[in-house]
């Protein structure tokens, strides 16, 4: 048995709540994990709330990030113990998601986590730090060099802009990334 948070369609309100499941109900995929850090994103809030359409199957565990120990493995690349890491792949939204102590994964939707980073650090960067660096990246690859003057960033108040401003940009500026 688990603890997960489980939304339930009622009428056409959105009812969240802990409960007690069973590891039987967890079929998504070939890997077993055990939780041990989710980042709430913004988008997790629009399904707990039912304020926005993000759960595309009823009843769903929101999450749509997680960073954890493997528990079972019938995949070839992972092992009992494996320390790993997923971000988006629908879950949360149409596969049981992150907000629970144990997910089932597809073990090609898993990353091994980093050497030297831990689950907690992982998922303090989370789903918004990825699309920060995703966005940097893209700028790189555009030719877009430090040298050709300051960057601009939108919507730095949010997840995305915000590690974008404070991490991500002073390092590369930095290093010449
Ligand atoms: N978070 C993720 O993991 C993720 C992943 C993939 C893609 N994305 C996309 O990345 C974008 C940013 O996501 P986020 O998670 O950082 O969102 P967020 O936390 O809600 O931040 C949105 C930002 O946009 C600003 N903003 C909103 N409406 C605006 C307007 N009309 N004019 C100017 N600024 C406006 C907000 O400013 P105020 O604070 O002043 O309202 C805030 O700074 C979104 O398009 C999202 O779909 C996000």
């Amino acid at each position: 048995m688990f603890t997960a948070l489980l939304l339930e369609e009622s009428g056409k309100q959105t009812q969240a709540r802990l409960q007690r499941l069973n590891e039987h109900q967890l079929t998504t995929g070939d890997v077993l994990v055990k939780v041990d850090y989710s980042t709430l994103n913004y988008k997790d809030a629009l399904a707990i709330t039912g304020k926005g359409k993000i759960v595309r199957q009823w009843p769903m565990v929101p999450g749509i990030d997680y960073a954890g120990t493997v528990l079972a493995s019938d995949h070839p690349d992972y092992r009992i113990g494996d320390e790993v890491l997923l971000t988006g792949w629908g879950v949360g939204e149409q596969y049981w998601g992150g907000l629970a102590e144990k997910a089932s994964a597809k073990g090609d939707w898993l990353i091994p986590l980093p050497p030297g980073m831990s689950a907690k650090r992982a998922m303090a960067i989370g789903t918004a730090g990825f699309t920060a660096m995703l966005s940097l990246m893209a700028l790189e690859h555009a030719g877009i060099t430090p040298g050709q003057g300051p960057v601009l960033v939108t919507g730095a108040t949010g997840g995305v802009g915000s590690v974008a401003v404070l991490h991500l940009i002073p390092i590369c500026t930095r290093r010449r990334c």
